[in-house]
């Protein structure tokens, strides 16, 4: 083989060996490996490599593969290209991606807010002039979920219709008293036992609508008010949003999951995981239901916080109040489950990718705010962890769960949850909204969890749920590094 075809081969090796974590790589870092190719520097090794490696591979690639823009870019990214140049899509989706001139011109509008200004070197100039091949390739069109494996995303959905539905109820933390196992499931039993005896169950979504507001109009859930069910299949295809007296959310939940991921979920998951997942009669079973919950999570809040005016003590004298186990933990860190089962949580985040990547981009588009924050914190943590569900840190996978009445105290903002069920039941109680979400298999409910109480009421089948959610002291890590920025001992490169 000669030493072009060699270099081609591992050039693309190369390339798909990495393609998962590409696809992870923080903006900067983005920007950084583009100005690096753009304007090699000869005085470094790196530089000379992509001098005398990388761009006559590139050269290679462009005689041997013609492949277009439209080829190696996501439709949606296609599309916000075009949106800033004056090319058209389809224009743009035929470009050679060897014509790294032209390419240069049409992303223009993206490198300049990205301060990426310095002309591309001179050597790049053997690459532009690769003669046009007279065939091109043309397998057949990607399916929906290779589309997703492929580019992270696919084509969007249709674009579902936020309906908001607003009421007066005033949101605030619930209180729960701390009891036992025993007195916990009885106090559950008695909120299912209510909801049975009574519930109203609307036709329609404006008589829901009418309900529910008629049941919160004071601020809270009336003691005779009527607990009242939602059937997501109301709404199919769309979002509901509600939202409290001052406008704080509520609950979205979305109804606009593609089938695709809904179709099939628990048989596929049991087959990849067999024997976590079990048939189960949650109301005959009690206390005795096989619920299990993994989390596969980053955590800060077991770390120490440092006071302020510590900055000349040594890290090693701070502890975090309750603990009483690993009190040298100063920094965020993986939970239990991450670093004793880590072939498991990558075989989930390959096996589940394109379910992952349609979480994440609801979580972008409905609570953009939280995502933001979240995602500055994910930027900054030591190791450049990667979650399954970008940006949240946490992920609680649950098998065969039916959860008695409680509220996630140590989580903060909202929390994302999706659950798959081959049989009945399972719904999820909003106790303080007196509101009982009937979902459909695979919709997703984003809501408060960290304030109001909620449960499931009795199932029977097979379910599993998974919640992705955030950490509440993340914060403490963004404001000050958990005090120790300034800390004479503690040096980081964020
Ligand atoms: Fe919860």
């Amino acid at each position: 083989m000669s030493d072009e075809g060699a270099r081609l081969v591992a050039l693309i090796t190369g390339a798909s060996e990495i393609s998962q974590e590409l696809k992870y790589l923080r903006s900067v870092e983005c920007w950084r490996i583009a100005v690096i190719l753009r304007n090699p520097d000869q005085t470094k090794p790196l530089g000379r490599v992509i001098t005398k490696e990388i761009v006559p591979s590139v050269k290679a690639l462009g005689y041997r593969f013609p492949i277009p823009l439209g080829n190696l870019f996501s439709p949606a990214l296609i599309r916000l290209v075009a949106s800033r140049s004056p090319m058209e899509i389809k224009e743009l989706a035929l470009l050679p991606i060897c014509n790294v001139r032209e390419i240069d011109t049409v992303m223009e509008a993206l490198y300049r807010p990205n301060h990426v200004t310095m002309p591309r070197a001179p050597v790049w100039d053997i690459v532009c002039h690769a003669p046009e091949l007279r065939f091109r390739s043309n397998g057949p069109p990607l399916s929906e979920a290779q589309k997703i494996l492929v580019f992270g995303q696919s084509d969007p959905p249709p674009t579902a219709k936020i309906i908001v539905l607003k009421t007066k109820y005033r949101l605030k933390k619930a209180t729960i008293e701390r009891r036992s196992m025993q007195e916990r499931f009885e106090a559950s039993e008695t909120i299912r036992e209510n909801i049975k005896n009574r519930h109203t169950t609307p036709d329609s979504f404006d008589e829901f609508e009418k309900v529910l507001q008629k049941n919160l109009h004071s601020g809270i859930f009336g003691k005779r008010a009527k607990f009242v069910i939602f059937k997501s299949s109301l709404i199919r295809g769309n979002v509901l949003k509600i939202t409290g007296d001052k406008g704080d959310l509520l609950a979205f939940v979305c109804a606009n999951t593609p089938s695709h991921l809904q179709d099939g979920f628990i048989d596929k998951y049991m087959s990849l995981y067999p024997g976590t997942i079990k048939e189960c009669n949650s109301a005959e079973l009690g206390l005795r239901l096989p619920f299990k919950s993994s989390h596969f999570s980053l955590y800060n809040k077991f770390s120490a916080i440092a006071p302020e005016g510590t900055e000349q003590a040594h890290p090693s004298t701070f502890v975090h109040g309750s603990q009483t186990r690993d009190s040298s933990t100063l920094q965020p860190r993986e939970s239990e489950a991450v670093l004793s089962y880590p072939l498991e949580f990558s075989h989930f985040k390959d096996s589940f990718q394109p379910l992952c990547e349609w979480i994440s981009s609801q979580i972008q588009d409905l609570i953009p705010e939280e995502a933001g924050i979240l995602e500055a914190y994910l930027n900054t943590l030591p190791g450049s962890p990667t979650v399954a569900v970008h940006p949240m840190p946490c992920m609680a996978l649950n098998h065969n769960p039916c959860t008695l009445q409680h509220f996630d105290g140590g989580d903060a903002g909202s929390a994302i949850v999706i659950a798959f069920i081959k049989g009945k039941g399972g719904q999820l109680v909003l106790v303080e909204l007196g509101l009982v979400l009937e979902l459909e298999s695979g919709h997703i409910v984003i809501f408060p969890a960290c304030k109001l109480s909620h449960l499931n009421l009795h199932y029977e089948g097979f379910r599993v749920s998974m919640v992705f959610h955030s950490d509440c002291s993340s914060q403490a890590w963004l404001r000050n590094r958990n005090g120790l920025k300034k800390n004479q001992f503690f040096t980081a490169p964020f």
